[in-house]
């Protein structure tokens, strides 16, 4: 019997991108944001073993409770936890949440951030116990589906997607789903008898690993990537319900960044099925792409596009 490697134990450790302006972060801190692909998984790190945490702490509540408590699990003794976010996203409960976990807390404000700093708090630590079970994965039986909080729409199936999934037009061939999520239009495409194989493309690591769970056909592949920069190409067929917010903050560019890797991995005559709300500024990145750009449904509040490169 092998034994199992022991957890990784940086000494330094970051979750997210905090202003560098903010908050110092020591040279070769491992990343542990599960939105960096190929970071460490923070649940990994072993208990009582980081000197410095940095952690811009994200904007779900339930999510950051569960980075809190991993972050206050795995410092050390007399390690230093800076956790600080934007006042409006967060920021001005961090005080409050990390004094729940068992923290003295100091706190400070620049730059609209909120910037707490604790060490390693005294007692049982119930409440980091608590707060990690509520965040961690699980199966969501109203969904039918493997989950965690986090993860895009982690309990509901989102109504961009619904309606992609009532207007799906039969495809056959190889293909990918940019920003695949928990899977659920690839396990709807996999349906097709003609869909030879799905690449899930998606950049939370979390999502990734629930949509393996979720979508257990040997058709389907997973890549960790971020999907303007994943290398596929000579495809038959993408769908995407593309992202409009990095990290909390909309960002209307990623939609078309994510058109223009579409019609990048499609081969000639390939097609791009897409949703996407009906404000987003979509139809002209399409029409620079792709030869013939049809509007398959508007409804509800959102466009669904059929383009043709
Ligand atoms: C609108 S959601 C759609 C999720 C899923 N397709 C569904 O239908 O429920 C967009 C997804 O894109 C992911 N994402 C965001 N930025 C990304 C990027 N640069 N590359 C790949 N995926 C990304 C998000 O994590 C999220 O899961």
């Amino acid at each position: 019997m092998t034994n199992a490697p022991p957890p990784p134990s940086p000494a330094a450790a970051l979750y997210g991108s905090p202003p560098a302006d903010l908050a110092e972060v020591p040279p070769g801190a491992a990343q542990v944001s599960p939105l960096r692909p190929g970071s460490a998984d923070i649940a990994a790190l072993a208990d009582a073993s980081v000197e410095h945490f940095t952690v811009a702490a994200p904007p779900g509540s339930v999510e950051r409770r569960f980075v809190l408590a991993h972050a206050l699990r795995a410092l050390a003794p007399d390690g230093r936890l800076v956790a600080l976010a934007p006042k409006d996203k967060g920021g001005s409960r961090l005080r409050g949440e990390l004094e729940e976990l068992g923290c003295e807390v100091a706190e400070s404000y620049k730059a609209r951030h909120r910037i707490c700093v604790v060490g390693k708090p005294a007692g049982s630590g119930v409440a980091i116990t608590v707060a990690i079970e509520a965040g961690s994965p699980r199966f969501v039986g109203t969904l039918n589906l493997h989950s965690q909080p986090g993860i895009f729409s982690w309990d509901r199936i989102d109504p961009g997607s619904a309606l992609l999934l009532a207007h799906l037009p039969a495809l056959a061939g190889q293909g990918a789903d940019l920003g695949a999520g928990l899977g659920i239009l690839a396990r709807h495409l996999l349906n097709g008898p003609k869909v030879e194989a799905v690449t899930l493309v998606e950049l939370d690591r979390r999502a990734v690993e629930a949509a393996r769970l979720n979508v257990a056909d040997p058709r389907a592949r997973f890549l960790w990537a971020d999907a303007r920069e994943a290398g596929l190409a000579e495809l038959d067929f993408v769908v995407s319900n593309p992202p409009f917010h990095a990290e909390g903050i909309e960002d209307r560019g990623l939609g078309q960044a994510f058109i223009a890797s579409a019609s990048r991995m499609l081969r000639r005559s390939g097609t791009l099925v897409l949703v996407a709300n009906r404000h987003m500024p979509y139809e002209a990145a399409l029409r620079t792409a792709f030869r013939a750009v049809e509007t398959i449904a508007d409804t509800a509040g959102y466009k669904i596009f059929e383009a043709r490169k």
